[in-house]
């Protein structure tokens, strides 16, 4: 008996099977051969250049063409002079007024009476002032829908927020987004104080380093310390990758500084970012331009993540015996090696005794709706409640990744405060700002008839899921 597939039911639509697949054969094979040209080119041009090591050599005067791409290398003096001002966060006339207003600094009678608790009970952290439950791990939980004690503040209310993020005032039709609290298992996070927090910040610098996903967190961080914040300022240095926002009462500031890759890349136009051909600097000193303006801040938050390609080939820049070479290495490995640099400048260049710093893992994406048992061909767009299924991990964030960041963290010798947002964020596909973000530019037609296909599944709506990150970074701060 013949199988009782409809097309071999006669031989005419048996030759129209075959036209059919040559229909998909043909442009298939055009692509892929594209595909592995691109790739043998590359190959060949780097077996060109240099035979043994197949690396490809950029000569100097091509490393003076990248500045154009985005890259500046900012000479030696320059650098010095950025420092130096970036020294200075708020302007020492700024301070001496502050002096005079005589803002109180917590008693050192209290500060000691709070190291000696935290001393009794083992390792003193600087900022702990008690610790988490035995346990209770506060990253492993569930969303409770809770509108009495959610959202912290009211999108209109914050006046650090970023246009982009504000979905209501972008048309979201619905809220209940906002009013998802954090509960994990077994324990309760502490409520955020923004004016405890503040007085521990007094005369204090805390800075996030990353991409856009955690300047989202550093907008979240603002909005929930800003009932606290009588009066503010806002500057920005170093082409805009450097965001300070100075708290005079408190003589803190909390900046935000742009880079992507934590090392030196040419992705790191903070105004302008360069998405396609990413080439990434991994070696001694490549993340310096960068790190010096980290040095003596008291809490780092770091995070890199959305802007690597896991499962695929990345161009990385490399040096050997002071020349720099263009290697194709596969994402995990290059990843490893900047986190290995990462630490090993925090290793070199932070004070234990003084700094805090923390290492927010990848955000979650929801670009197919499929992996939840969505819509065949949707997205975030539309998704209204958190996916429920505890152990959801969807295709966005790289496992392998994640084993890089537990092997090369878990080794550094100076501590460093994992903050494990993965996994609740996995669950939160209704958090995203999918349509209702400012549009760069006019929709098409095409793209209106079909929404979900302008959707940003990768950024999230303020109010919303950022100010839970934050409330665990408060939670790891003072009760590590
Ligand atoms: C350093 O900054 C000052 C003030 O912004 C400027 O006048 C001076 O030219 C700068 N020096 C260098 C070497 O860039
Ligand atoms: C918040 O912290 C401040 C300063 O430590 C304290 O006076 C106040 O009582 C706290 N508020 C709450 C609700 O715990
Ligand atoms: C303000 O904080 C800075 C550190 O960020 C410190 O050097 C300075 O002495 C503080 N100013 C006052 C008036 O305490
Ligand atoms: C970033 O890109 C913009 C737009 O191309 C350009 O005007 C600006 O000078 C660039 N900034 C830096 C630091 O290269
Ligand atoms: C973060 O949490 C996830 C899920 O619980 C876990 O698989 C992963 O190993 C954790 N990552 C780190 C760096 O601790």
């Amino acid at each position: 008996m013949k199988p009782s597939f409809p097309s071999s039911s006669s031989s005419s639509s048996s030759s129209r099977r075959k036209s059919s697949i040559a229909f998909y054969i043909v442009p298939l094979f055009l692509i892929t051969s594209l595909a592995i040209f691109y790739e043998e080119e590359l190959t060949y041009i780097l077996k060109q250049s240099i035979p043994k090591s197949q690396e490809l050599e950029i000569s100097e005067p091509q490393q003076e063409s990248v500045p154009a791409q985005g890259l500046k290398p900012v000479s030696e003096r320059q650098q010095e002079n950025i420092s130096a001002q970036s020294l200075k966060s708020v302007s020492e006339r700024q301070q001496e007024t502050i002096s005079a207003q005589g803002w109180k600094p917590v008693s050192e009678k209290q500060q000691e009476t709070i190291s000696a608790q935290v001393s009794e009970q083992g390792d003193v952290l600087p900022f702990a002032v008690g610790r988490t439950e035995e346990g209770c791990d506060v990253f492993k939980g569930m969303w409770a829908y809770d509108e009495a004690s959610t959202p912290p503040y009211g999108e209109d209310d914050c006046p650090f927020m970023e246009p982009k993020l504000k979905c209501q005032a972008n048309g979201r039709p619905d809220n209940a987004y906002q009013n998802w609290r954090w509960q994990p298992h077994g324990c309760s996070l502490p409520s955020f104080n923004a004016t405890f927090m503040l007085e521990r910040l007094r005369g204090k610098r805390m800075l996030f380093v990353g991409d856009s996903l955690t300047k989202g967190q550093f907008v979240s961080m603002l909005c929930l310390l800003r009932d606290s914040i009588p009066r503010y300022s806002r500057h920005h240095k170093h082409y805009r990758s450097h965001s300070i926002f100075a708290a005079p009462e408190y003589n803190a500031t909390i900046e935000f500084y742009w880079a992507p890759f934590l090392v030196t890349s040419n992705c790191d136009n903070a105004t302008f970012h360069r998405v396609l051909d990413r080439i990434v600097h991994e070696y001694s000193g490549s993340l310096d331009m960068h790190a010096q303006h980290w040095n003596g801040v008291d809490i780092l938050v770091l995070n890199t993540y959305a802007w690597w390609q896991p499962g695929k080939k990345m161009k990385i820049v490399r040096r050997s015996q002071g020349k720099k070479y263009i290697r194709l290495m596969n994402a995990q490995d290059a990843y490893r090696l900047v986190l290995k640099s990462m630490v090993s400048w925090l290793e070199n260049s932070m004070d234990p005794q003084k700094t805090r710093v923390f290492f927010t893992t990848m955000s979650a994406t929801h670009f197919r709706s499929a992996e939840w048992g969505g819509k065949r061909d949707g997205n975030c767009y539309g998704e209204t409640t958190p996916i429920l299924d505890p152990t959801y991990w969807g295709s966005g964030s790289s496992k392998g990744m994640m084993e890089v960041v537990t092997e090369v963290l878990g080794a550094s010798k100076t501590p460093i405060s994992i903050i494990n947002i993965t996994q609740l964020s996995e669950h939160r596909k209704d958090a995203h700002v999918s349509i209702y973000r400012m549009q760069p530019y006019d929709l098409t037609q095409s793209q209106l008839g079909r929404p979900e296909s302008n959707a940003d599944c990768n950024h999230w709506c303020l109010p919303g899921l950022q100010d839970t990150w934050n409330e665990l970074l408060y939670a790891k701060l003072f009760f590590p």
